[in-house]
């Protein structure tokens, strides 16, 4: 029997079909197999397996936690709280984080730059992913795994927005203190910073004032849901209060162990022997550096304190009052504070067992100087 035109031209493009079915059924078979030889290739989800033998999983849409603020703000004091909580980790600061996102800031800053990589085929996307995983690699694996993992490098929070973009779940906790006794932190302690004047109680507080402002704006835009501020002096007067705040914040159940980190130091908390805060939150949060500044600020600096330093204002302090009245401690604080001051000759000397390191050259930061864009501590 003769089909019909139109009837014979139906048969051959549904034959048509079925062949281009098979080519692609086959294809995406084939890869399939390729795949799953090669799964790392292609997998997004990564893990590390703890000492309690359980699998933690580790990806970009994971809730990261961030602490960030001018170094000498209570950065340290606000890991190792959240360290002591049996679900978080936080570790030591990694230092190659920071450095990595400031310099994809410094390699899309120039225009050329950017349309050469581009044409190369590193795309933005191609960027994120890199330092996505690169970051991912350093935060899963410089400490124990834990359901919840934590970052504190202090300036990472300038690129908070940035990290966003990373890592959509993430969170900040924004450390904020009087510049003021940041910046006597700072010089009395000679803490190198890049871009600070150890000399110049002026220039330090105009840097704090600059570098503050561009984090608290990033916590701004970030969103409350994001960043959260949290004063020093709010946070060691009342640590109960505070810790509620961000624990609810952070979406993790209360408990205890944070308000009594030293009783995890080495146990659970591990310190950097060349870190300038590890022998001071050795011990129980105190009021002992809240007001430490009054008095060692020159007086023509002090006259023009909301000139130099307008964010102080903005952020709630008075600039005029030397001191400010941070307000009443809760009972707990004041009574662990009297016990150190107390035991003073104890904690000196459990502190220098140790971390017995000449601080001078302790951070490497002096070194890194030469270098302002490689240094984890450059500021500007
Ligand atoms: P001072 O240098 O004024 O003493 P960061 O870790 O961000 O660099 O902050 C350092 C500041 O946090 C230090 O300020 C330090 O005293 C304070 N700090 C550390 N541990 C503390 C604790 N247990 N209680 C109260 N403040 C603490």
């Amino acid at each position: 029997m003769q089909l019909k035109r139109p009837f014979r031209g139906g048969l051959k493009k549904a034959f048509g079909v079925i062949c281009a079915l098979l080519v692609v059924y086959l294809l995406v078979h084939s890869v399939g197999l390729i795949s799953s030889d090669f799964p790392t290739m292609v997998t997004d989800q990564k893990y590390v397996v703890g000492d309690d033998k359980k699998i933690y999983e580790y990806n970009r849409q994971m809730p990261l936690i961030f602490i960030g603020g001018v170094p000498r703000s209570g950065t340290t004091l606000m890991r190792a709280m959240l360290d002591a909580h049996p679900d978080i980790r936080c570790g030591q600061e990694t230092r190659v984080i920071p450095r990595l996102l400031q310099m994809r800031f410094h390699w899309l800053k120039s225009e050329k730059e950017s349309m050469r990589l581009n044409q190369a085929g590193i795309t933005k996307s191609v960027l994120d992913s890199a330092i996505a995983a690169f970051t991912l690699e350093i935060i899963a694996k410089h400490g124990e795994p834990a359901p919840r993992l934590c970052n504190k490098d202090p300036l990472t929070i300038k690129m908070g927005t940035y990290v966003i973009d990373l890592f959509p779940n993430a969170k900040f906790i924004f450390m904020v203190r009087d510049g003021r006794a940041t910046a006597h932190s700072i010089i009395s302690r000679k803490v190198t910073i890049t871009g600070f004047d150890l000399t110049d109680y002026r220039q330090c507080l105009k840097k704090w004032n600059s570098a503050v402002e561009a984090m608290n704006s990033q916590c701004r835009e970030l969103g409350p849901d994001r960043c959260l501020r949290v004063p020093y002096e709010q946070l060691v007067l009342h640590p109960k209060k505070w810790m509620e705040k961000v624990l609810e914040f952070l979406d993790i159940p209360w408990s205890d162990s944070v308000l009594h980190h030293e009783d995890f130091i080495n146990n659970g908390i591990e310190l950097s022997k060349v870190e300038r805060s590890s022998d001071q939150v050795i011990k129980p949060v105190n009021l002992e550096a809240l007001s430490k500044w009054v008095g060692n600020i020159p007086e023509d600096v002090i006259k023009d304190m909301a000139h130099i330093a307008p964010m102080l204002s903005v952020l709630g302090y008075d600039p005029y009052a030397n001191p400010p009245n941070y307000g009443q401690p809760d009972a707990e604080v004041a009574h662990k504070t009297k016990e150190i001051q107390r035991n003073k000759n104890v904690w000196e000397r459990k502190a220098k067992e140790m971390f017995d390191v000449g601080w001078d050259n302790a951070d490497g930061d002096t070194a890194l100087d030469k270098e302002p864009s490689d240094n984890p501590n450059n500021i500007t």
